[in-house]
């Protein structure tokens, strides 16, 4: 075993990020691989405290770039406090949503530009970039069900946004994918949990050697 690696879990709403996180740490913990599974916005406590400002209904919401700001000092303390060390330790840290989301969201979809989003996460974050981004991919009516069945109280201030904005993120996604096609891979994730786990034990063959 060498050093840690950082795993990216990314896509929209509804596409079983968080599921194949869990699923993807028990493989690897079954491999004797020491991992760390977390999330964002969030991942501590001060992080934590910035999603619900973020996601929560209260309040008038936020203009694109105070959004951004906050995604952005989120994920700077969640670095700073847990995925830094975490990476420096050796452990492997299994991240459901990075900066991908930030440049998706309110970058792609949201209308700041790229290269703003990019200069909050080096000011914030030194640039850190994921060994490897799973980019789950979902039809949209796949999800819209999906979300229907988990979200019974209501969307987040987020996901709630119109079908234009998400079809706007699922878009940017794929265009990072294309840019990067060394840091992403591309997974279908309309299947069964199962089978979606297999396809990113596939993709995981990419660092492969290390496991
Ligand atoms: P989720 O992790 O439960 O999907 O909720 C997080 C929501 O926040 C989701 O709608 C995506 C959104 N988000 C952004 O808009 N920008 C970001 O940088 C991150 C991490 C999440």
């Amino acid at each position: 075993m060498t050093g840690g690696r950082f795993i990216a879990l990314e896509g929209g709403e509804g596409a079983g990020k968080s599921t194949q996180a869990r699923l993807l740490a028990n493989a690897l913990t079954a491999r004797g691989v020491d991992c760390v599974v977390t999330r964002e916005p969030g991942g501590t406590p001060g992080a934590e405290a910035i999603r619900a400002l973020l996601l929560g209904l209260d309040g008038e919401g936020w203009n694109p770039r105070a959004e951004a700001l906050l995604f952005a000092a989120a994920r700077s303390d969640h670095v700073e406090r847990l995925i830094r060390p975490a990476l420096a330790a050796g452990k492997w840290v299994i991240c459901d949503r990075f900066v991908d989301s930030s440049r998706a969201y309110q970058g792609g979809a949201g209308g700041l530009s790229d290269a703003d989003v990019r200069d909050l996460h080096r000011i914030g974050s030194g640039g850190l970039l994921p060994d490897l981004t799973l980019l789950f991919e979902i039809d949209p009516e796949t999800a819209r069900q999906r979300l229907a069945a988990r979200d019974v109280d209501g969307a987040d201030r987020i996901g709630g946004r119109d079908a234009a904005y998400h079809a706007g993120v699922a878009a940017a996604f794929a265009r990072f994918a294309a840019e990067e096609p060394g840091r992403f891979a591309r997974i279908d994730a309309n299947g069964d949990p199962a089978t979606v786990h297999a396809l990113v034990l596939a993709a995981l063959a990419k660092l492969a050697g290390e496991v």
